[in-house]
């Protein structure tokens, strides 16, 4: 059985008050006792004033982003290890805000995997297509391209440690999100990706989140798909009521 993981991407938004007084929202509002994995990313400069409140709680800190290398001439760079030191334990990879605006390619993808795992960070690492892409029924080429080039070389061992996340471009801020049955459909074929590339077991147990415009009013559907996993969430999860009811998703 894998454990569902609800994670809130918040982007570039949110001063350190404010997120400190989101996450106290969310330790308040967090119903205990429920399977499910719950982490917030906040920017990094927010990270260090919000992680002594989760401590010992059921909220896991993440990053959105850290460069390849241990440390260096990066102006503007985290090493995966300030991320620990912080204390992240996860690590949101190749969102397609980076891919788009940022230069991000599969190639720097599995990079930055490499970094993270060297340094105990577990990865989210962001798949998905563009509108144009899908309407070409190209979705899963795509898909297809961005998993062996970003998974290239991983250890079946190594890939225990990921989650995937599927978040098709065309539904992250839109409030245009797919269909059940499409991320169903997808989520089915990345699962078999996983399958062809690291085995059974593998593609049993690594969790694939669905990211795209998740709100509380479609997360139960999206969530009782038989391939989704989690949620990877941003808008969302900017307000403690909204993130929450999609944290209790039922
Ligand atoms: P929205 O939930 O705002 O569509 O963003 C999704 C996303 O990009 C999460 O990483």
């Amino acid at each position: 059985m894998r454990k569902p993981i609800i994670a809130g991407n918040w982007k570039m938004y949110k001063t350190i008050g404010e997120a400190v007084e989101l996450v106290k929202a969310l330790l308040v509002g967090l119903e205990s006792g429920r399977d499910r994995e719950v982490l917030v990313c906040p920017p990094f400069t927010a990270l260090y004033a919000v992680r002594p409140l989760l401590v010992g709680t059921a909220i896991s800190l993440g990053a959105q982003d850290l460069h390849h290398e241990a440390q260096g001439a990066y102006t503007g760079a985290i090493a995966p290890g300030m991320l620990t030191d912080v204390g992240c334990s996860y690590v949101i990879i190749g969102h397609s805000e980076r891919r788009q605006y940022f230069g991000e390619t599969d190639a720097s993808v599995n990079k930055k995997i490499g970094a993270a795992l060297g340094v105990g960070l577990k990865p989210i690492v962001c798949v998905g297509e563009v509108k144009a892409e899908r309407d070409a029924g190209q979705a899963e080429a795509v898909v297809g391209g961005q998993l062996a080039g970003g998974l290239a070389g991983l250890s079946p061992e190594q890939m225990l440690k990921l989650v995937i996340a599927y978040e098709p471009v065309w539904a992250i801020g839109t409030g245009d999100t797919a269909t059940p049955a499409d991320a169903q459909m997808m989520h089915a074929f990345i699962r078999s990706r996983l399958h062809a590339q690291f085995g059974a077991e593998v593609a049993e147990a690594v969790r694939i989140q669905y990211g795209g415009s998740v709100k509380p009013d479609n997360v139960d559907e999206l969530m009782a798909q038989p391939d989704i996993d989690g949620a990877l969430v941003g808008g969302a999860a900017l307000k403690a009521d909204s993130f929450l009811r999609i944290v209790h998703f039922h």
